[in-house]
């Protein structure tokens, strides 16, 4: 297993491009399953999630290529409709493929896929989601069969009680591409990434309107066709490279991203004081020293991503007064805090609060990841603190981040990988 070293305390400066999204590229690689044949991916991110949904689109049978950020995946005639348990428990995306294999073979099992690091991660709506297509479904043996003889078109409101599902919109999107009639999805997520799968879906030929907004309307086709396609850039990996930034009181140029995809988070940086600018494909942060705390409120798109709340903790822990986050995606997910609190940072949680008091200082520690972005909030934070901290377990920020210590070495950062 590997760690990383890091000193703290230098500002990080310079220019750096964000990486393909990890969260859109994912559905989009199983999406690729709707149609036989060879579809091509491109910018797509050189990470652990990617090479590990190749291995998942082997298992049903797809012939996968992966080099210089594309990816040729050639899908047969003929897949396999099961994804068993040691495939689906590693990697909650896996699950997308009930959608795709429901449209191609209209039967699918899949195991489902048990609790995560973050929380209670139910998969409620996908399976309502799927009986309003008309399909049957059973759990059996620790999985999810879905059966019908065709899919058909229906109209349905998905929203769950704490909002629109990213996961399920997908999935009944995917499925609806090739059902007989016409779909409806009211409460339909808005993510970035939700619209991004359902242009590549349209690039296949299929029609579907109401794209980034809660209304989205799917006219089912016979078939689908391979396509080329070129994935937009990851918000949280740019979002995290800007913190990275801010909290070491540096600067940063960060190109090749997608400012309104962002604009919640960069909202945020400016009400605690830095200096923001954007134009077409740019972000431009540069920190000040005045800092004021906020209050975040973590909800679906376009208000702050759950996915940016642990890097904003560590953010906050060096801004004077009191800071608030409330997390209304994933209530458990400050499982980063305890190892803040290691370095120095004073927060408490209170349900689903996370009370943060600025303090003048971090002081390095070893510490372990948990999960992906909490990971990031260590290293973040590891890079603010005072001497050297070691970050454990970092597998999981290669879950979603691109060579995420290269990058930081780029602006300035003393930052290595060694063997734990
Ligand atoms: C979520 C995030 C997504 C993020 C990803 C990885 C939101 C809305 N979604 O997507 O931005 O990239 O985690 O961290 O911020 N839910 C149900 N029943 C279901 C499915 C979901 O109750 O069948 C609940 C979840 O528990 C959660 C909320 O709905 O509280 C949103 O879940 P969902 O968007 O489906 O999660 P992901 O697709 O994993």
């Amino acid at each position: 297993m590997d760690k990383f070293v890091i000193k703290g305390g230098v500002k990080l400066k310079g220019e750096l491009s964000a990486s393909g999204s990890k969260n859109a590229v994912l559905p989009i690689m199983v999406a690729s399953l709707l149609s036989c044949g060879k579809s091509v991916i491109r910018n797509v991110p050189d990470v652990e999630d990617v090479r590990y949904m190749i291995k998942v689109l082997e298992y049903l049978k797809a012939k996968v290529d992966f080099n210089n950020h594309t990816l040729v995946i050639e899908v047969p005639e003929k897949l396999n409709f099961k994804a068993p348990y040691d495939l689906v428990r590693k990697m909650r995306a896996s699950y997308y493929v009930m959608g795709a294999l429901l449209g191609r073979c209209n039967k699918v099992d899949v195991s489902l896929p048990g609790g995560c690091a973050i929380g209670e991660r139910p998969v409620d709506l996908h399976i309502k989601g799927f009986e309003h297509l008309g399909c049957k479904i059973t759990l059996e043996h620790g999985y999810i069969k879905a059966r019908t003889r065709k899919l058909k078109g229906s109209d349905m409101f998905l929203e769950g009680s704490k909002g629109p599902s990213v996961g399920a919109t997908i999935n009944v999107m995917m499925a609806a591409s090739l059902a007989g009639g016409k779909t409806v999805i009211r409460g339909s997520a808005i993510e970035p990434e939700v619209g991004d799968v359902a242009h590549f879906l349209n690039a296949m030929g299929a029609k579907i309107t109401g794209i980034d907004t809660s209304i989205i309307a799917i006219e089912g086709v016979e078939k689908l066709h391979p396509v080329d396609f070129s994935v937009i850039p990851d918000r949280i990996e740019g979002a995290t490279l800007l913190t990275a930034a801010a909290i070491t009181g540096g600067e940063l140029y960060l190109k090749n991203c997608n400012p309104n995809h962002m604009s919640s988070v960069l909202e945020k940086f400016r009400e605690i004081g830095h200096n923001v600018k954007t134009d077409n494909k740019t972000v431009y942060l540069k920190a000040v020293k005045n800092l004021n705390p906020v209050e975040i409120n973590v909800l679906p798109y376009p208000f702050f991503p759950t996915d940016m709340q642990a890097q904003f903790t560590s953010l906050l822990s060096l801004v004077n007064g009191m800071s608030v986050i409330t997390e209304n995606i994933f209530e458990k997910r400050y499982m980063h805090v305890p190892e803040l609190a290691r370095m120095g940072a004073d927060i408490s949680i209170d349900g689903n609060k996370a009370i943060i008091r600025g303090v003048k200082k971090l002081l390095g520690a070893p510490t372990m990841a948990s999960d992906l972005r909490a990971s990031a909030a260590l290293v973040l934070a590891a890079l603010a603190a005072k001497g050297e901290s070691e970050v454990k377990r970092i597998y999981h920020i290669d879950r979603g981040y691109e060579s995420i210590e290269k990058k930081l070495r780029k602006i300035g950062a003393q930052i290595r990988r060694a063997e734990e």
